[in-house]
């Protein structure tokens, strides 16, 4: 039998009655949102749950994008000592259901009337075999750029509209002995990146045809040799210390005018927000040129995985949490991100955040909103690696953009 929870008050009672019988257990929860923006936003949850008595036991796993975390977690999985919540994303949510390693959440997500107000795009990863196995926190994008605004203004550049406006810029920093593009050289950064280049040169339906489709023609067309000759250009405009940094180091650059642009998901604005700037005024977002109308997204989702039986109260108070209306503002306002509910006021957000939610809405009605591949929407992992591993060692030089199409079209091959 699975949970009994019908409103937050009867799981409040729950807990209480549980405090009164039993130790409340904590919740551990194995996340990577370690840097300081992302730090902050895991704040609010924390105080949340702390505010209805529920301890908190952090297991961080440093590492953007969450590969390390990921590692981490299969080997607590196969140890037999899973974690009570964890962050994941897209396939890998799939992959866990799939496994039977997640607790069914549908009582709590009855109870909360999720299905009217988690989009479409969200439930695709969070409901399995009619399921719910996760709970959605927010939905990021990656289709960004990030400018330090000084900077611009005192080169006189203009936010590009084109591809060829962005490389006019680039030329300009560069002239002007500023590093023009901020770049963390990992694999799962130069993938965000490669996101938006594909989206920019093949477009909605070649980005759904090569990443998510995996259509053999589209991943090796003149397309795709045109938008690695772009990362090389890119790779052109980044300094010389880029490999292995970290991606809010990279952001850091842009706060501190050290360069004009970071291309990177929107979780890059809770650096900015951290570091009090403020958005029009200190630095800009806008959409990489040529994605204009076209949303990249992920989702950073809790799974709860199964404690052995069901749902536990600290799992549906947890989940219950995350959902609230209220909280879905208040984390989203500090992470970047966009809440996972659609009926979630704009108020409190600043305008990219405003853009955000706007955007997003605007995708998904028009038919443009499409899952990221770097940030594991688009293919489950073992595809996605495979793109990785392309990415960067063209990135990286050790293949010309003719060798990288047919050795994507190779790798995407053996690994779907
Ligand atoms: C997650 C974000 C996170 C970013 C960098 C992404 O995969 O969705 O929540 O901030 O990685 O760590």
């Amino acid at each position: 039998m699975r949970s009994f929870f019908k409103t937050k008050t009867a799981i409040a009672l729950a807990l209480s009655v549980a405090a009164g019988t039993a130790t409340a257990e904590d919740v551990e929860v194995l996340h990577w949102w370690t840097s300081g923006g992302e730090a902050a936003a895991l704040n609010v949850l924390k105080q949340d749950l702390e505010g209805q008595g529920i301890g908190w036991t952090d297991m961080p796993v440093a590492g953007g994008g969450g590969e390390q975390a990921m590692t981490v977690l299969r080997a607590r999985v196969t140890a037999g000592n899973a974690p009570t919540a964890v962050q994941g994303l897209g396939f890998d949510i799939i992959d866990w259901a799939d496994q039977g390693s997640l607790a069914n959440l549908n009582d709590v997500a009855a109870a909360e009337g999720w299905d009217d107000v988690v989009p479409a795009a969200l439930q695709q990863f969070a409901k399995v075999n009619g399921e719910w196995v996760s709970a959605p926190v927010n939905v990021h994008s990656t289709n960004w750029v990030w400018a330090n605004k000084a900077v611009l203004d005192a080169n006189g550049i203009a936010m590009p509209e084109t591809w060829d406006d962005f490389v006019a810029a680039m030329d300009t920093l560069s002239a002007a002995g500023i590093t023009p593009i901020a770049h963390g050289g990992q694999a799962w950064q130069e993938a965000t990146v490669f996101d938006s280049v594909v989206m920019s040169v093949l477009g909605p339906d070649g980005y759904k045809a090569a990443f998510i489709d995996l259509d053999a023609d589209v991943l090796g067309s003149d397309g795709m040799k045109e938008a690695f000759d772009r990362m090389s250009v890119i790779r052109a405009n980044v300094d010389d210390n880029f490999s292995g940094r970290d991606w809010n180091l990279a952001t850091a650059m842009v706060i501190n005018g050290d360069a004009g642009f970071q291309m990177m998901g929107d979780w890059a604005k809770g650096e900015f927000i951290n570091a009090g700037k403020v958005p029009g005024e200190d630095f800009l977002c806008f959409r990489f040129p040529g994605t204009s109308e076209q949303v990249t997204f992920n989702a950073d989702q809790f799974m709860m995985f199964d404690q052995g039986g069901a749902v536990s109260a600290e799992q549906a108070a947890l989940a219950t949490a995350i959902l609230s209306p209220s909280f879905q503002s208040a984390f989203n306002v500090v992470k970047g991100s966009v809440p996972a509910r659609t009926d979630v006021s704009n108020e409190a957000f600043d305008a990219c955040g405003k853009k955000g939610m706007a955007d997003l809405a605007a995708a998904a009605s028009s038919g443009n909103l499409f899952g990221s591949m770097a940030h594991g929407h688009a293919n489950p992992a073992s595809v996605k690696n495979a793109i990785y591993d392309v990415v960067t060692a063209h990135f990286n030089g050790e293949y010309d953009s003719e060798t990288a199409v047919q050795e994507l079209v190779d790798a995407v091959d053996i690994a779907k």
